[in-house]
């Protein structure tokens, strides 16, 4: 039986002196972060089940606060919406929670800004290659290279100490060769795979940050053009499509967004139905 990419790399880590043991390089990606506060605290574990969980636990051993990432090298349950597992062997992705504390009215906005900055961090390591590389996104928060997904967010709530806290996290296929998994090989990219070459994965996250923190004060100042600038890269307007999610199904061609994030669908009948959450499946 041969052995898992876990096993390999827990066999690896055992093998190893803690001080050697991480395989993300924190200056490398300190080098190129740029921002106030969005990933000024970086938590590194190799592996975690989820960094989910990790983020919500630490919060109170680790004092953690706005801005602050919690990335890991692997992930053994890394979950994606809708119940969905996430792909997430070591050395090759990015796997992290970043945490925010918005204002209630703010926080359907980060479904919107997370997926964003995950394409103009991708663009921009690509420009920085030398090449050309689109990222689009579709509703409402899947990030796709020529219509395969390279990257997905998933945001959760909590409660500390009074406040409202956003766990978003985020996977980024980065070096990742789709092709050693079958179940994702027909819906999944990954950067290396669209550029043909790998890149470095602490530049692509801190260019993340720096995306993500200047897109969330501009929209928490009142700037509609984060919002706009995710609109207009959303390849599921325009399209047919089938949204279904909590019990619903809805069916029509999907006409808009409205503010606070959710699908106008505008079925056969001429109907508008706002979808707020859920999947949407484009029908070709
Ligand atoms: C999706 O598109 O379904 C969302 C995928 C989110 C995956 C990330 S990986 C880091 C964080 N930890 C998890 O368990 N999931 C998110």
């Amino acid at each position: 039986m041969s052995e898992s990419s876990f096993d390999q790399f827990r066999r690896m880590m055992d093998a190893m002196e803690f001080e050697t043991l991480p395989l993300f390089s924190r200056s490398h990606f300190s080098w190129h972060l740029k921002t106030d506060y969005v990933g000024r605290r970086l938590v590194y574990r190799p592996v975690s089940e989820s960094t989910q969980d990790d983020a919500r636990r630490m919060l109170e051993r680790f004092r953690l606060s706005a801005g602050a990432v919690v990335l890991a090298e692997t992930q053994t349950a890394g979950r994606g919406r809708a119940g969905r597992s996430w792909v997430s062997p070591p050395d090759v992705s990015l796997y992290f929670t970043l945490l925010m504390q918005p204002e209630p009215a703010a926080l359907r906005s980060l479904a919107y800004l997370a997926p964003l900055a995950a394409a103009l961090a991708v663009e921009e390591i690509s420009a920085a290659a030398g090449r050309e590389l689109r990222a689009d996104l579709k509703w409402p928060n899947d990030v796709l290279i020529d219509g395969k997904k390279v990257a997905g967010a998933l945001i959760e709530t909590t409660e500390h100490e009074g406040r409202l806290l956003a766990l978003i996290g985020v996977g980024i296929n980065v070096n990742l060769d789709v092709e050693a998994y079958p179940e994702i090989v027909a819906i999944a990219t990954s950067v290396k795979q669209a550029l043909g070459f790998a890149v470095e994965r602490e530049e692509l996250l801190a260019l993340f940050c720096n995306h993500f923190e200047s897109l969330y004060e501009a929209a928490k100042g009142g700037d509609k053009a984060p919002f706009a600038a995710w609109r207009d890269r959303l390849v599921t307007l325009g399209s047919a499509v089938v949204a279904s999610g909590a019990g619903t199904r809805v069916e029509g061609i999907a006409v808009d967004v409205a503010e606070d994030g959710a699908l106008v669908i505008e079925r056969a009948g001429g109907e508008r139905v706002s979808v707020e959450a859920g999947d949407v499946t484009l029908r070709v």
